[in-house]
This record gives structure tokens, C-alpha cells and sequence, in this order.
């Protein structure tokens, strides 16, 4: 059922990016399972800081987020948008455990290998964690939690996962997550935070070329799963920083004028040569536009807590 709607989705996605005037793919549709593991190689280089700050944040912070968290109240569900591998989330959970905190921790993903991976290593790590996981779209498993559980939540949206949103998503996501929470509910963000455009563009454009490998991961998935003919040799990916509005943009660029049949789509996309795909975003911020993010969705930052490079924060916020 899952990946019968995942294909119709990638392929109506695909349709209409690379039949746009500007011709777009979704960065969402990176993570199949070999984009997966060159994600895990991404965050495992030093170039790409941003897994290193959200760790340290908590790793210095850990009693600080707990008071944040619990003032007084204890008792409270811990659901975790987007889990992924769960690395970050683990140093808070074992540190929760260690205050004999009544919590349960509920990490949704779309992708159900990758829940039944972490709920694994969590058995094993944490064997007294208590752990609901789910599977699917973030606002359906939220409204179906409210339904039958009035405990309070503490939702986490970490990674700097947001940054792949435009403003228009950004505010439409954050405004869908305020109308499912209740007063006493909190919302931890990780951002990505603006900084010397070097150390950006490294993030993004390493050595090692696992960032270019990322990319083109998803014209192979294109290949496969719709039947079609991009030579990925024939593109090359292309970083953007540009430091006023703290935009990350990546593109595959066509080396060459050609065209690629999408047999499934019945679609023959031509390329110029030096064309661009345009394949993910990625929002830096700064604290006046984290604080006008906030309140133009209606929420209240609590507390920014940041690595001491000041390259990236965790804001904490309330309704
Ligand atoms: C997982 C979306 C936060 O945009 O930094 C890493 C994905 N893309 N390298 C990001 C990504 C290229 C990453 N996020």
C-alpha cells in the first residue's frame, strides 16, 4: 500500500517538475533506501557540521532541555517528526531516562525501514524506553494521537529538517502543527543558522562527492522506478549560497543539450546544455528570522539554545 502511493506520488512529481519552465525534482524523494545510506555519509563528514552541532547543543544542554521540557510535569509524550537514524534524540532520551521522567517517546516517519531500524536499536540501547512508533503522513499520526491521548506533547522537528521548505511550506507547516497542539505543548526546532558562506558551501559541496552522489541518486531512482534514460554522467551538481537571504540551493546541471525519455510518464524532457534541475533547498536562518517565523505562526519562542561556534540553534517555542 505504502509504496503504491509513493510511486504514483513520485511519478506525478515528476511529471510536473520536469515539465516545468524551470524544471524541479523533490528533495524528498532522495531517501529510498540507497539515498538513505549516502545521507549517513553525508553526516558522518566533518564538512557537513550540522549533525555535530545538533549533538553538541544537546550534549551540553541535556539538563537544561529537560527543565525546559518538563517544569514541574513529567508526564508527557515525546514525538518525534522525521526520526531518521534517532543519533541526537538518543543522548536526550538516555538523559531522560537517568531523571526517571514519565515519558514515552513516538517517532513518526514515512518511511517504515527506517522506524523498525531505530525501534531496533532502541530496544537494545535503551531497553527501558517506552516507544509507540509510527508510520506515515506527520499531521495524520498526530490527529490520530489526539484522539485517544490527551497526554501532553513535546514535538521535535530536528536536523534543521525545516530548511527544505520555502517560506510559503515553512509557514503552512508550522501553522498545520500549532492546530494540532494544545497550551502546555512545545515544538523544538533545529536550524541551520547563517554563517561564512564557505563553511556552507563546503557542507554542500564536499570532496568526497557523496553530496553529488545524493543528487544524482535520485535521477537513478527516476531511472528504475519509471522506466527512464538519465546518463548521470551527463550532469553535474551545482551548489548555491547566496548570504542575504541565507539560501542553499542545489542543481544538477546538464553538461550537454540532450534528451531523456520518461518512458512511465510517456514524457521526453530536452535539456540545454547548462540547464539546471533544480533538486533541494536548504534555509539558513538568523535569530530575527527565526523569531519572525515564529510569531507569524503563532507561536512564542521559549528559549534558543546554540553550539558555542553559533553555527546552528534548537529553538524551543510554545503556543
Ligand atoms: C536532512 C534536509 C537537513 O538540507 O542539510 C544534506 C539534507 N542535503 N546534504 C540538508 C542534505 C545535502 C539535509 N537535511
Amino acid at each position: 500500500m505504502e509504496n503504491i502511493k509513493t510511486e504514483t506520488d513520485l511519478a506525478i512529481d515528476v511529471l510536473a517538475g520536469l515539465s516545468a519552465p524551470d524544471k524541479y525534482l523533490l528533495s524528498k524523494y532522495f531517501y529510498d533506501d540507497n539515498g538513505s545510506k549516502i545521507f549517513q555519509d553525508i553526516m558522518q563528514m566533518p564538512e557537513y557540521y550540522l549533525t555535530d552541532c545538533e549533538l553538541e547543543i544537546f550534549t551540553h544542554n541535556k539538563q537544561e532541555i529537560y527543565q525546559e521540557f518538563t517544569k514541574g510535569n513529567n508526564h508527557f509524550g515525546l514525538i518525534e517528526l522525521g526520526a531518521g537514524d534517532g543519533v541526537k534524540t538518543k543522548v536526550l532520551l538516555s538523559h531522560f531516562l537517568k531523571q526517571s521522567c514519565d515519558f514515552e517517546y513516538v517517532p513518526i516517519d514515512i518511511s517504515e525501514e527506517s522506524v523498525k531500524n531505530l525501534v531496533m536499536e532502541l530496544k537494545k540501547e535503551l531497553p527501558t524506553l517506552r516507544i509507540d512508533s509510527k508510520v506515515g503522513d506527520y499531521f495524520q499520526m498526530m490527529e490520530d494521537i489526539n484522539l485517544y491521548d490527551s497526554t501532553r506533547k513535546i514535538l521535535l522537528f530536528l536536523g534543521s529538517n525545516i530548511g527544505n521548505y520555502n517560506r510559503q511550506e515553512t509557514l503552512l507547516f508550522l501553522s498545520h502543527l500549532k492546530a494540532v497542539m494544545k497550551s502546555g505543548d512545545l515544538l523544538f526546532i533545529g536550524f541551520d543558522l547563517k554563517k561564512d558562506p564557505d563553511t556552507i558551501l563546503k557542507a554542500y559541496n564536499d570532496p568526497y562527492g557523496y553530496t553529488s552522489a545524493f543528487n544524482l541518486n535520485l535521477l537513478q531512482r527516476i531511472n528504475r522506478e519509471l522506466d527512464a534514460s538519465f546518463d548521470l554522467s551527463a550532469f553535474k551538481h551545482q551548489e548555491h549560497y547566496d548570504p542575504k537571504t541565507g539560501t542553499a540551493r542545489s542543481e544538477l546541471v546538464s553538461l550537454k543539450k540532450q534528451q531523456v525519455e520518461i518512458n512511465s510518464l510517456n514524457l521526453t524532457a530536452s535539456f540545454e546544455k547548462g540547464e539546471p534541475i533544480f533538486m533541494e533547498l536548504s534555509q539558513k536562518y538568523d535569530e530575527t528570522s527565526i523569531s519572525e517565523l515564529a510569531q507569524k505562526s503563532g507561536f512564542q519562542i521559549v528559549r534558543n539554545f546554540f553550539d558555542q561556534r553559533l553555527y546552528y540553534t534548537n529553538s524551543l517555542w510554545k503556543i
